[in-house]
């Protein structure tokens, strides 16, 4: 790893944007959590559990988890066509996987968890943040978790690995480009998810997952405060 990389917002490689979460910010929802990574914003509400409809999608051996991730619109300078596309389809999805192994699921036979995740503001990282989000969401909603679930991006840019990276990161030309790793895990330290755009040698990834380890607990961290946040406002919800 190279020390004396500049990072343009001025980043230590290890050091993250700054984190605001809270949960409850959704009244109607079982729970809710808003999670905050620099400009990128999260807003992640539950639903559940609750009988699955339609019927047809019933499992009497176990409950499921549905994710839904929608980037808005005005979430960027660049306003994105309203609707389903396969981007967003491919993060609901790995946001399922991300949270599902937290889950005591066979204690919910013919139900459903619907997790429905905005992003209002995007400068990257919008899945993890958003895993982090639905991580506090459940919690929030009294959910039985085995665990809590925090995710974050690792890039490489050129040779050099960083944390958190932003939208100015991503779009990084110089060298080898970039590579962007997005890894969510839980407090005790197992990997439920992980992807990979660009390149990264065996090693090298290995030092990735160290870098995330270590964001990770920091986040893990945030999201507890949160939650305690609440419950000493709440007076124990
Ligand atoms: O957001 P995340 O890093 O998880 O996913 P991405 O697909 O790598 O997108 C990176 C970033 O590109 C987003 O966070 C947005 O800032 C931006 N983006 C955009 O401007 N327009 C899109 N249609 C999709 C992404």
């Amino acid at each position: 790893m190279t020390e004396k990389f500049k990072r343009g917002d001025g980043r230590a490689i290890d050091e993250l944007r700054q984190i605001e979460a809270k949960v409850g910010v959704v009244p109607n929802a079982d729970g809710s959590a808003m999670y905050r990574s620099g400009d990128t914003i999260a807003i992640a509400a539950v639903y559940g559990p609750k009988k699955m409809h339609p019927q047809h999608q019933q499992d009497p051996s176990r409950g499921q988890l549905r994710c839904d991730y929608n980037m808005l619109s005005f979430s960027v300078s660049e306003r994105i066509k309203p609707g389903k596309n396969r981007r967003a389809m491919e993060i609901s999805e790995i946001t399922k996987w991300a949270l599902e192994p937290v889950l005591i699921l066979d204690k919910y036979p013919n139900q459903v968890i619907d997790v429905f995740i905005d992003i209002i503001q995007a400068d990257a990282g919008t899945r993890c943040a958003g895993i982090n989000a639905a991580s506090l969401a459940l919690a929030h909603a009294g959910v039985p978790m085995k665990d809590m679930v925090s995710s974050i991006a690792v890039g490489k840019l050129d040779k050099t690995l960083v944390v958190d990276l932003t939208k100015e990161e991503e779009d990084f030309e110089e060298g080898e480009g970039p590579t962007d790793i997005p890894i969510s895990m839980t407090h005790s330290g197992k990997i439920t998810h992980m992807q990979l755009d660009g390149k990264i040698s065996a090693e090298q990834l290995k030092d990735a997952v160290d870098l995330a380890k270590g964001a990770c607990a920091k986040i893990y961290e945030i999201q507890k405060k949160a939650l305690k946040d609440a419950v000493d406002f709440e007076g124990g919800k």
